[in-house]
């Protein structure tokens, strides 16, 4: 299985504040891989770092094969069409509307025509469960489930290779959730991507996680599969697990 995120002994430091400390951690092709970890535990942080919008303080960072901690300014381009990103905060800008949102991308990475632009768009907006009729409507007037699916729609665009998204389900409801879990997983086996997710819902890990890591204490805890990681004695991990089991079954839909 080819290897596309690669992570070698990271060490992130925000002054004298160390976030990161010579953590570790591989992605294979076509997987869902989760980032999980407390708040504050870098997981942000790391996805940033593989995305090249940070740099850590020493490491290595291979994505797509490529050195990003020393690539020249073609891979650098090559990388960015070849990814797609959905940010923790505020994905949409508010004062274009939805068509505008997406075109942002095409028209910084392409020379298309604006009717190709418009098929591409039309096609993605599609693609993730939403009608054209949203196309000229506005961030503010939709709902936030809605505005998910545009920012993965919008991550979509290029056909990326991989997905990075920080936190796609936060803010939505149990049902929208497992709905956003549910598309995504559906998209991966239409379209292939790899994807890597930041999350700390433990249905999403449990329902769509091929593997993921762990954070804590400025290390990588445990990698692998959800049954992997759970056979441990290890005190962090089992802790991890059970509080946030409490959280979401306090929210669980259906049972
Ligand atoms: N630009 C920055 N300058 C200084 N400190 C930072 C910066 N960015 C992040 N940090 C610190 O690094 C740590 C990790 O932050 P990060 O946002 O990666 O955490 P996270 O795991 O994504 O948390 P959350 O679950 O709340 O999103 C935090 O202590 C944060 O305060
Ligand atoms: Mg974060």
């Amino acid at each position: 299985m080819e290897k596309v995120v690669e992570l070698k002994d990271i060490v992130t430091k925000f002054g004298k504040k160390v976030v990161h400390d010579r953590v570790s951690l591989t992605v294979n092709e076509g997987e869902i891989y989760g980032i999980l970890g407390g708040s504050g535990s870098g997981k942000s942080t790391l996805m940033n770092e593989m995305i090249m919008l940070l740099r850590p303080y020493s490491g290595e960072i291979k994505v797509l094969g490529k050195d990003i901690l020393r690539i020249n300014k073609k891979d650098a381009l090559y990388l960015k069409h070849n990814w797609g990103v959905l940010f923790q905060s505020g994905a949409l800008f508010s004062s274009l509307n939805i068509r505008e949102n997406i075109d942002v991308l095409l028209k910084e990475y392409t020379k298309l025509s604006k009717k190709i632009r418009d098929e591409m768009i039309e096609m993605k907006i599609e693609l993730v469960g939403l009608g054209s009729d949203v196309l000229d409507m506005y961030p503010s007037e939709l709902s936030g489930g809605m505005i998910k699916r545009v920012a993965l729609a919008r991550a979509l665009i290029m056909d990326p290779k991989i997905l990075f998204l920080d936190e796609p389900t936060s803010g939505l409801d149990p049902i929208g959730s497992r709905d956003f879990d549910n598309m995504l997983i559906n998209l991966r086996d239409i379209l292939g991507f790899t994807a890597v997710i930041v999350t700390h819902d433990l249905e999403t890990v449990k329902n769509i996680m091929d593997r993921f890591v762990l954070l804590g204490n400025k290390k990588a805890v445990a990698e692998g599969t959800l049954d992997e990681v759970l056979d441990t004695d290890n005190e962090y991990i089992k802790k991890f697990f059970n509080v946030n089991r409490g959280e979401t079954r306090r929210v669980r839909y259906g049972k």
